[in-house]
């Protein structure tokens, strides 16, 4: 039995995992920003979680390119790039641009390490080794599935990054406490940070045509969509002139 047989049994049993977080997420939301709470054991300052939490998705993801046995192409070279764009900035610079003083409990910090290693596993081994020798050769960058997929994923980045950066901004360098965010997407759904999030591992699964890139989809809608519900409902509660006709997580839908 090779690797890919156990790559295999990982992946099915991590999408049924992601099927029963998605469920949970919904009755327990993860304690961490707005929602913290006391009894979730030791508590670790955010920045700090989120470059431990963050980081090995990054650092990974170098490591099963340069132990991979593919061909180094330019279209693995710009998925590799595009990866990194996003985890280096998500480790290692979006823990000291948020204004924030709230801490997260070590155990969520944890379980986030423990997804950001299978799933880089999932996603490294299988574009760097276990894809088939000719699924990512320099032709597919003129695919219309590679192009559309980049083009959702670049979409998504931009839509996630502006959103994180107008909630940055309602507040002060010191300041903590939370405001109505307003403008923009936020006009249609309370979090477009996750709207973006979520466009850009679909615009990943597209680009990739796997069931790695459409695993990691997946876990991102099983771990946002019900807490895009929950931040909705804790706006809706804490803010009695919240805009009601605000959705959640899609626009005039959801
Ligand atoms: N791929 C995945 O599965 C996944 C999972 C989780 C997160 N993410 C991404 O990680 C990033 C952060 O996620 P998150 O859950 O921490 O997002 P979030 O709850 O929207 O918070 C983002 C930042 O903005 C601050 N903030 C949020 N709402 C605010 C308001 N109304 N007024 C003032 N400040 C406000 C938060 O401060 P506090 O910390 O003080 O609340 C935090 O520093 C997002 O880009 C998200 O897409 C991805």
């Amino acid at each position: 039995m090779g690797e890919f047989f156990f790559y295999d049994i990982i992946l099915k049993v991590f999408v049924f995992v992601a099927l029963i977080i998605f469920i949970s997420l919904f009755f327990i939301t993860a304690p961490y920003g707005r929602h913290t709470k006391s009894g979730w054991g030791p508590m670790i300052n955010s920045r700090l979680g989120w470059l431990i939490m963050e980081s090995p998705a990054s650092l990974m993801m170098f490591l099963y390119f340069i132990i991979g046995t593919r061909t180094t192409t330019v279209t693995l070279a710009a998925l590799l790039i595009v990866w990194q764009i996003h985890y280096l900035h998500r480790s290692f610079i979006y823990p000291f641009q948020i204004r924030s003083n709230t801490k997260m409990p070590v155990s969520i910090m944890f379980s986030a390490v423990f997804f950001n290693i299978v799933n880089t596993y999932i996603q490294g081994r299988w574009l760097f080794s276990l894809s088939p020798d000719s699924a990512y050769s320099s032709e597919w960058i003129y695919d219309p599935r590679f192009i559309a997929g980049m083009l959702i994923f670049v979409i998504g980045f931009y839509i996630n990054k502006k959103a994180d950066f107008i909630l940055r901004r309602l507040r002060k360098p010191d300041e903590s406490g939370y405001k109505i965010p307003g403008g923009w997407l936020y006009e249609y759904i309370s979090c477009p940070n996750y709207f973006g999030e979520m466009l850009e591992w679909l615009g990943w699964a597209i680009a990739t045509w796997s069931f790695a890139g459409l695993f990691f989809f997946i876990w991102t809608v099983a771990n946002l969509a019900p807490r895009a519900v929950s931040n909705h409902a804790w706006y809706r509660e804490k803010f009695p002139d919240y805009p009601s006709k605000r959705k959640a997580l899609l626009p005039l839908l959801y």
